[in-house]
């Protein structure tokens, strides 16, 4: 039988196949509140043959915005429209895990309360630029974070976790990835803090930890993964000794028993999974450029638990059965990724409307 369409169990769960769901912002939300769209219902539910879908990144509090039109989990009405999704893709024996997205210093006054100056652990500015409701931006240099606040954010993440479960999800991802605030506390290059959160690894792997504590304490360890892409570069983001770096945090995660680690690839010519795979007594997800080939070895050869499909899962709903036909697949048009509406969103056709 194709490793792809064997069973396995993550955390408290078991998945029907080992195809999962990439977290993917599609800026469908109210920009205004944070509250997801009600086309999202459509959109999970198209895709709930997934083994298990991660929805996209998920602001904690608002403070974590970093992007136009994304969703939030903090209000009451953002917890609502999230209940009805999780119904969606569970009434279609789906399994739906959030990810918890704190953008840290990659967002802009333009995209927070009373225009607030983004927070990060330093106060370094990131490059590049930020697409704000006007346009692109220069990024602004953040505000560093004060000992006595770090609390409060890892605070944010557990009442994040208990809305979470509130509005019916299997799980948690903390995304520590993509130059986003745990990565920025994470890596040499945006944490130069001199107390217990910065200096040494131990120290800057200190809000990672504190944060997945949190969330394990409200959702249990089973239902709490984690993203990391080291020597992802993506906003800006470096790390003087990264493979040091990412074995310590593995090592120390280990230690909580999560439901899974994600390892993203990215262009590093590393091989990060092979570094940390036995680092980690636990199932690993791996994704990144995947195609059915490439992720049926990688779960053969026991390199990986579940693959990881974004774009292409994106652009075909209906994904697994497409592999097990070897189908046709729809390719994915960019530039619907991020724009308003049902375009590009919800409109890419299954196999049998496709026939
Ligand atoms: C439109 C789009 C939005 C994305 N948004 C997120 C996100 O919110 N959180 C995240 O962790 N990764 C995000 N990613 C990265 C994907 O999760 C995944 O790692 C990446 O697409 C590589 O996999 P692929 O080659 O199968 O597309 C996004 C990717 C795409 C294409």
């Amino acid at each position: 039988m194709n490793p792809l369409y064997q069973s396995t169990r993550i955390g408290r769960h078991t998945l029907r196949n080992r195809l999962v769901m990439a977290p993917m912002t599609r800026s469908r939300a109210d920009d205004a509140t944070g509250v997801p769209s009600p086309l999202a219902e459509q959109y999970y539910a198209q895709r709930a043959r997934a083994g298990l879908i991660v929805t996209e990144g998920t602001f904690p509090s608002p403070m974590g915005k970093g992007y136009v039109r994304t969703p939030g989990i903090h209000s009451a009405a953002q917890i609502e429209a999230w209940k009805r999704i999780t119904a969606a893709v569970h009434a279609k024996g789906g399994l739906i895990f959030l990810q918890l997205m704190h953008t840290g210093r990659i967002s802009h006054p333009s995209l927070l309360p009373d225009h607030a100056t983004p927070v990060a652990p330093s106060a370094i500015a990131a490059q590049g630029k930020v697409f704000t409701a006007t346009g692109p931006q220069d990024f602004v240099v953040p505000r560093a974070l004060e000992t006595e606040e770090i609390p409060g954010i890892v605070e944010e993440y557990r009442l994040a976790t208990r809305h979470a479960l509130e509005a019916g999800f299997d799980g948690v991802e903390l995304h520590a990835a993509s130059g986003y605030l745990p990565e920025q506390f994470l890596s040499s290059g945006t944490n130069q803090r001199t107390d217990r959160y910065g200096g040494s690894l131990a120290n800057r792997a200190r809000f990672v930890l504190e944060v997945l504590s949190a969330m394990a304490e409200e959702a249990g360890s089973d239902r709490v993964g984690i993203k990391i892409a080291p020597e992802m570069g993506f906003n800006s983001v470096s790390d003087a000794a990264p493979q040091e770096t990412y074995q310590y945090l593995v090592q120390r995660i280990g230690e909580l028993k999560l439901a899974y680690l994600y390892v993203a690839k990215t262009n590093s010519p590393f091989d990060y999974r092979a570094l940390l795979r036995p680092l980690f007594n636990g199932p690993l997800l791996h994704g990144g450029g995947l195609d059915k080939d490439s992720a049926q070895t990688l779960v053969a050869e026991g390199s990986a638990d579940a693959a990881v499909f974004g774009s292409l899962y994106l652009a075909n709903p209906d994904l697994p059965q497409r592999f097990l036909k070897d189908a046709p697949l729809n390719t994915p048009d960019r530039d619907t990724f991020y724009s308003a509406g049902p375009l590009g969103y919800i409109d890419y056709p299954a196999l049998e409307s496709a026939q």
